[in-house]
Order: structure tokens, then sequence, then C-alpha cells
């Protein structure tokens, strides 16, 4: 292991077009639970009961009570933890170009990355199902389940659902930076949901180094990943920052 960090913190210190695709796994040590795996919310739920549109559109009470409610709680908590920051500090360096995140919670922002695609939306803002009013999460009234818009519609968080597209943009930009790429991080993905999971493939098809970052071995594993760096992201990011300081200087912010 120790050889794996060094030998990714020689390609990233000389990446300069890198980009990260994270997971839930990168926010578990924010406390916020990840969808499979150990401790996962798919373990005491159906994500086709919960989070598939439909369910949300046949009864937005029960997805407001079953999931959202808990989701606003948990996400009004969390803070970055250090593999979010360490991601702002290669991108400070020149390193990394573009996080791309399945997750909803906003904390690449907060830590400081400045170009964040949001493959599944965000949740920090809620949509209007009539009038298409968006207004943030952190001024709904929960007084109410579902909570309601000025105009009487329901709300719904501004994410993707199962069974929605893609935003587009999203989606393009995230398959032309996954191409263009010489380095991508995978950070606390189980790699199971498409079309996320092609992002390290496309990479990989185009000379990318693939540096992957994970307790648990996924599918990316043992087919496309160049250096797979076993361990939380909280224990295997500051290792990787340190091995890079020793390269070239990082600012020394924490
Ligand atoms: P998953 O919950 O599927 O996978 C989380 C991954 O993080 C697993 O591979 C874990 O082994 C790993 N992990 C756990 N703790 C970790 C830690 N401390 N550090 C690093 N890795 C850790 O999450 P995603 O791959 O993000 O979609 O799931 C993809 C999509 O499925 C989500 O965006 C969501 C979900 O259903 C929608 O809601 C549309």
């Amino acid at each position: 292991m120790p050889d794996l960090i060094e030998r990714s913190a020689d390609i990233l210190a000389r990446a300069t077009s890198a980009v990260a695709l994270t997971g839930a796994g990168i926010s578990v040590e924010s406390g916020i639970p990840p969808f499979r795996g150990k401790g996962g919310l798919w373990e005491k739920m159906d994500p086709m009961k919960v989070a598939h549109i439909d369910a949300f559109l046949e009864d937005p009470e029960g997805v407001w009570n079953l999931l959202i409610k808990d989701m606003k709680t948990v996400l009004d908590k969390a803070r970055p933890n250090s593999g979010h920051t360490v991601l702002a500090d290669l991108e400070r360096l020149g390193i990394l170009k573009t996080v791309i995140t399945q997750n909803v919670d906003g904390l690449h922002q907060m830590a400081g990355n400045s170009d964040v695609i949001e493959f599944h939306g965000n949740f920090a803002w809620q949509r209007c199902l009539d009038c298409n009013r968006s207004i943030e999460t952190s001024r709904v009234d929960l007084a109410q389940i579902p909570p309601r818009c000025r105009c009487g519609g329901i709300l719904r968080p501004d994410c993707v659902f199962f069974g929605e597209m893609i935003p587009h943009e999203a989606l393009i930009r995230s398959q032309k930076l996954s191409a263009a790429c010489d380095v991508m991080l995978v950070i606390g993905t189980s790699a199971m949901v498409q079309p996320a999971a092609t992002m390290p493939f496309i990479a990989k098809d185009n000379g990318a180094v693939i540096i992957e970052i994970n307790p648990e071995p996924t599918p990316l594993t043992s087919r496309i990943s160049n250096l797979p760096l076993l361990g939380n992201a909280c224990s295997i990011m500051p290792r990787l920052a340190a091995a890079i300081r020793q390269r070239m200087p990082l600012p020394d912010n924490r």
C-alpha cells in the first residue's frame, strides 16, 4: 500500500487535468450514510419505493417522511472532511480540474472546489412540481409534509430520482472531461449506477490513469483501476496529500 500511494503521488504531481469522480463514500466520514454496503440506506429501504420518481409522485408525503426529512437533518449538519479538503488543495495546485460528484450534499463546494459537476443534482434547492419555482431547502417549512410552494404546489428536492434523466449539461461535460483527463481519481463510489459509472471507462479508454480509493473492491478494481488504494477517504487522502507535498508545495490549511 505505501508503494501504491507513492506511485499515485508521482502520477498526480505531474498531472495537469485530473478529474475526480466521487460517490457517497467520500461523505461517510462527514456523517452521511452511503446507499450500499455496511450501514447503507438501501439496506433499510427499497430505493424503488423511496427514490424513484414514480414513487414520489404517487406518495410525496410518504417519501418526504421516509427519506427526505431525515436527509435534510443529516445534510444540514454535515461539514467537509479531509477527503474533500485534499481535493480542494489539488485544484489549487493546478493538478485537479473538476470534480464530478454523484453526491447532492454540496460538500465539495464547501471545501473549496470551484468546478463541481453535480451529476445527480443538489439537495440545497427544492423545486415546485406545479410552477417550477426554486426555493432553498434551508428556507422550507417542514411543519407541513409534503412542504408546499407559495402557489400551493408540492416541493421536491432538485435531485435526480431513479427514472429521471441526468441533467444534460452535467452528462455532456462529464463525458468530455473524462475523455480528456490525464488521471481520474475515483473516490467512494460503488460504481453500480449508470451513467456515472461509465466515466472511469471513458477515461481509461482515452489513456487516463485510474486511481481508486475505496475500503472495498468495486467492479472497477480488478477491471480498470491502475492504482487501487484500499481504505477510507479520510485515511488515504491525507497520506496521498503528504506524499504529493514531498514532491511539490501544498497549501497547509488543515
Ligand atoms: P454507494 O452507496 O453505492 O457506494 C458507496 C461506496 O463508498 C462503496 O463502494 C463503499 O465501499 C465506499 N465507502 C464507504 N465508506 C467509505 C469511506 N469512508 N471512504 C471511501 N469510500 C467509502 O454510493 P454511490 O456509488 O455514490 O443515486 O451511489 C451512486 C448512486 O446510487 C447515488 O448517487 C444515489 C444512489 O442510489 C441517486 O440517488 C440517483
